[in-house]
């Protein structure tokens, strides 16, 4: 089946299996390298988009699901291949290490500014619960968000 939505802005079309993946038509079949397999069980993160504005494991999400909706990857946070705030930050306090979580917790960081633009740690430890990082022990990580918070 064809579907339809936008991505990043921009409208694509990709024809589907009815049990592909979201992440399996990001990656497989539009290319994406920001949007990554982890568990493929909704317990890592590593595939974290926003469809309409909401948080989503890709790799849970039927591609099928989001015809006619909008797909945030963290590329769409990018304004004129600048970073955004939020993304400059996590560079500033060395947040990303081997960046495999990094698009992920971006997201979901951005989620929990646009809801609560000053979050205590907690609860940002809180929003960062579904969402694994092997190396930098999250205190960067959640360094990023405050800073992003506070400006
Ligand atoms: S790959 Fe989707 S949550 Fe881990
Ligand atoms: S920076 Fe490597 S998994 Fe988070």
């Amino acid at each position: 089946m064809m579907i339809r939505f936008y991505l990043d802005g921009q409208l694509v079309e990709v024809d589907v299996k009815p049990t592909d993946t979201l992440l399996k038509v990001l990656v497989d079949k539009l290319g994406l390298t920001s949007v990554h397999y982890g568990c493929g069980e909704g317990s890592c993160g590593a595939c974290m988009v926003l469809v309409d504005d909401k948080l989503r494991y890709s790799c849970l999400t039927f591609a099928a699901s989001v015809n006619d909706k909008k797909v945030t990857t963290v590329a769409g946070l990018l304004s004129d291949h600048e970073l955004s705030p939020l993304q400059k930050k996590f560079v500033e306090n060395n947040a990303a290490q081997c960046g495999y979580c990094t698009p992920g917790m971006v997201l979901v960081a951005k989620a929990l500014l646009d809801k609560n633009p000053s979050p205590s740690d907690e609860e940002i430890f809180d929003a960062l619960a579904g969402n694994l990082c092997r190396c930098t022990g999250y205190v960067p990580i959640v360094k990023a968000v405050k800073s992003a918070a506070r400006r």
